[in-house]
């Protein structure tokens, strides 16, 4: 069987651990898909960058759109970031031309993914974006199809990685928020623009999209209440601490008699709950589904290794004919979302 062809376009934190692992587990994932992945051609904002991967026989496109189109790629990968253009005018150029598209961009996502995923359904190529909520918690082929016989009341938890190592060392150390902030962007945790991470839109963005897959609605993070850590200080962390709770940044998603109430604000939680002890980097995300007792996912939710864990499983599963509807279930089907007033909870 032929290989499968991928085309990168960003080969920074994300990019280049998934160039990095293709090499490393060709065997494994040509025994997992049944046929090989290959990528055969790239490209960045810039070309003369010393980057610390091999790119040696794979060609460099000139442009995102360029490589979106390339006649030998059968597979496009989006790893460069942002809600417009170039992802946006490269993932619709590549879904127009019926070609599959891997993703972690939850903003691009988060903003058009109905649109998005509408092209895919007509022009017939896979949608796939497992990186862009938990990095590599697969949270998101739990609720598309792990979970698809079952209603869903609630989704919510830390989905932000920057924002949970910030306020974990903020309180274990007693360091300022811009220094631990620092930290997070020089371990590849914060987005390009970090005030996306500790203001909560990040979150905002996953929030929408694990809203839409788990309770049938259009993606509308215009429909999310949205509030940031950035005001927080460590003494504030250390006030919650003496009355027994921790500060955590939680996105909230629940199904009520209104419509779907989505919210990101922080939250005190005691100590003793399971989501405080919830540290650094990781993230969790627990699902109350009808019937059944709560599922609680935990992991690493950012950095280049576990993103690109979920990148690679999802370009797998393109090698292997797997074509999900990308949002679980036909874009007819989605409902739109009914912005439900704030309740105390
Ligand atoms: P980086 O900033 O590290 O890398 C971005 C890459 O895109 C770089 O290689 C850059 O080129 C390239 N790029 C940026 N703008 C352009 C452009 N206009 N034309 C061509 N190439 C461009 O980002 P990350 O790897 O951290 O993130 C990539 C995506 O993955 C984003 O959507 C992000 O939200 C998402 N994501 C990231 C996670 C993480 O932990 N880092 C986790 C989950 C999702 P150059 O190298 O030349 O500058
Ligand atoms: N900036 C994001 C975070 C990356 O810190 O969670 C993972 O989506």
């Amino acid at each position: 069987v032929a290989p499968l062809k991928v085309g990168i376009a960003g080969l920074g934190t994300v990019g280049a651990e998934v160039v990095r692992l293709i090499e490393t587990q060709a065997r494994v994932l040509t025994g997992r898909s049944g046929r090989g992945i290959r990528v055969v051609a790239v490209t960045a904002r810039s070309k003369g960058k010393k980057r610390s991967i091999d790119l040696r026989g794979v060609e460099w496109a000139k442009d995102p759109l360029a490589l979106a189109t390339h006649p030998e790629v059968d597979c496009f990968v989006e790893l460069m970031g942002g809600a417009g253009d170039p992802a946006l005018s490269a993932v619709e150029a590549a879904l127009a031309a019926g070609k599959s598209v891997v993703t972690a961009n939850k903003a691009l996502l988060a903003k058009h993914g109905i649109k998005l995923a509408k092209a895919a359904e007509k022009h017939g190529g896979a949608l796939n974006f497992e990186a862009a909520v938990g990095a590599a918690i697969p949270v998101i082929k739990t609720l598309r199809e792990g979970l698809a016989g079952t209603g869903i009341n609630r989704v919510y938890g830390i989905l932000n990685g920057t924002c949970n190592y910030i306020l974990t060392r903020m309180e274990q150390e007693g360091l300022s928020f811009a220094e631990c902030l620092k930290d997070a962007q020089r371990l590849g945790y914060a987005e390009a623009d970090p005030s996306f991470d500790v203001d909560g839109h990040d979150t905002a963005q996953k929030l929408a999209i694990l809203a839409s897959l788990a309770f049938g609605t259009k993606v509308a993070q215009s429909a999310v209440y949205v509030e940031g850590i950035s005001s927080i200080a460590p003494e504030d962390l250390r006030a919650a601490a003496e009355l027994g709770y921790r500060v955590k940044l939680l996105g909230v998603a629940v199904r009520t008699a209104k419509g779907i109430e989505q919210r990101v604000h922080p939250t005190m939680v005691p100590k003793s709950s399971s989501i405080a002890q919830v540290m650094g980097v990781t993230n969790a995300v627990t699902i109350d589904g009808e019937g059944i007792p709560p599922i609680t996912l935990v992991g690493p939710g950012a950095g280049g290794a576990a993103t690109a864990s979920a990148v690679v499983a999802d370009i797998a599963d393109v090698a292997r004919g797997i074509r999900a509807n990308p949002f679980g279930r036909p874009i007819a089907q989605l409902r739109d979302t009914a912005k439900a007033p704030m309740e105390r909870h």
